[in-house]
């Protein structure tokens, strides 16, 4: 049977009920409930992680609802240390809904490695010497990774650019590679630093940096949904909506912190499941400065009804096997409820959770303004950030609520008259 997105008043049951919920519709056996709370999970398990190891730190997963992508439906995990955000992704999936929810594509997991050239020879001849001899670093690249090329993936081109530096002149050889469903980081460097003492016999050269690029315009995400505009509270909220955007568009600082709103979703997302936040934050910012200029990574227009259609486009190198995926069995318990298949899905959902995250955050701040979303949140994170125990913690921050004053001066104020 096919999932349903849809579970109405999610969040009014307790973490336990969700838990079961979640539980009984993705057929979970103890063991996945037991990595949903930290459990069971060995200290070896971190201590292969990283180095130095003296602990772990868990993070709340919430499960953002109402996604529909390409037509299937899908409860999205999310890692997160903020509140609202995944209230707002899903209060933005179920806009979209209405009107068919989000579609989406990928042009593939495309990888660009880097090997950078220091030599005297002039630029013509090194690419020529290069591109004669392409079929031969292709064949080198593959053969560390025969597992790949089985998979239809593996090195597949190859690119030849000049760079001008301060110092001097660099060469730089791209290697293209197309890592299927691997972010693909260990594979592509591993064919990178294979390939050095071979340009080094063809070219009269010294290889120096050999690693990939985070920079991934080959693996870019294109997201589009339409949001109703009655849902999104009138034509009047559109119209603040285009002003919002109009404003991220042309202004850096703006700008920022609009697309900080896309990441808030893509990095819980690729938190939940295991992926590299940082490369996907670094080719993100930098995809937002491709036209010379940094700006907004999402777009809005208004259609012929007076809806307001969204679009999001955005590298993103994501993988569902390797790297930390298979070493945290929480990460598997996560994607079971991912439901993806491959990492282009993954890719395609990830971004579908940026434009709803972005939505969210615009319509609020040209309408009520982000705190008002934040308050019940807000207001218990302080009651317990003042010590607040048990039942008073609930007294103190709808206390907060109550009086719209949500400051850490007032929490201790209320805290005390409860105690006497
Ligand atoms: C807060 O985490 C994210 C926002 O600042 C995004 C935005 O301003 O668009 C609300």
């Amino acid at each position: 049977m096919s999932l349903n997105s849809r579970i109405p008043k999610f969040y009014s049951f307790s973490q336990e009920e969700r838990r079961n919920i979640i539980a009984s519709m993705f057929n979970f056996n103890e063991q996945d409930l037991k990595y949903l709370q930290d459990q069971e999970i060995n200290d070896s398990v971190f201590e292969v992680m990283i180095e130095n190891t003296i602990g772990k730190i868990p993070f709340p997963i919430g499960i953002a609802t109402n996604f529909k992508i390409n037509g299937k439906d899908y409860l999205i995990p999310m890692v997160i240390e903020e509140s609202s955000v995944v209230a707002a992704a899903s209060h933005a999936a179920k806009i979209a809904r209405k009107k068919g929810g989000f579609t989406a594509e990928y042009s593939g997991s495309i990888v660009i490695g880097q090997i950078q050239l220091l030599t005297s020879e002039p630029f013509e001849a090194v690419k020529q010497i290069i591109s004669s001899n392409k079929k031969k670093i292709i064949e080198i690249a593959n053969s560390t990774n025969e597992f790949l090329v089985k998979l239809g993936g593996g090195a597949k081109d190859i690119e030849i650019r000049r760079v001008k530096g301060d110092l001097r002149e660099y060469f730089i050889l791209h290697l293209i590679v197309d890592t299927k469903d691997a972010m693909g980081a260990n594979a592509v460097n591993t064919m990178l630093e294979k390939l050095q003492p071979f340009i080094e016999s063809i070219v009269d050269c010294k290889v120096l940096l050999r690693i990939l690029s985070n920079y991934a315009i080959k693996r870019i995400v294109k997201v589009k949904a339409t949001f109703d505009k009655e849902l999104l509270g009138g034509d009047e909220v559109v119209e603040n909506i285009l002003f919002a955007y109009d404003f991220a568009k042309h202004d850096v600082f703006r700008a920022v912190t609009h697309n900080k709103g896309i990441m808030n979703g893509i990095t819980a997302v690729m938190l939940a499941t295991g992926n590299d936040t940082r490369a996907i934050e670094a080719g993100a910012h930098a995809y937002a400065s491709k036209d010379g200029n940094y700006s907004s990574l999402s777009k809005f227009e208004k259609d012929e009804n007076g809806d307001l259609v969204g679009y999001l486009e955005l590298p993103l190198s994501v993988g569902i096997v390797g790297g930390a995926i298979h070493v945290h069995p929480t990460y598997k318990t996560l994607l079971k409820i991912l439901n993806v298949s491959t990492a282009e899905e993954l890719a395609i959902v990830a971004g579908s959770v940026g434009l709803a995250q972005n939505l969210a955050a615009i319509r609020a701040l040209a309408s009520e303004g982000i705190q008002a979303g934040h308050m019940s949140l807000h207001a218990r994170n302080l009651a317990v950030s003042i010590g607040a125990k048990g039942e008073e913690m609930e007294k103190v921050a709808s206390k907060l609520i109550e009086l719209k004053e949500i400051t850490y001066d007032k929490a201790l104020e209320i805290l005390k008259k409860i105690r006497k």
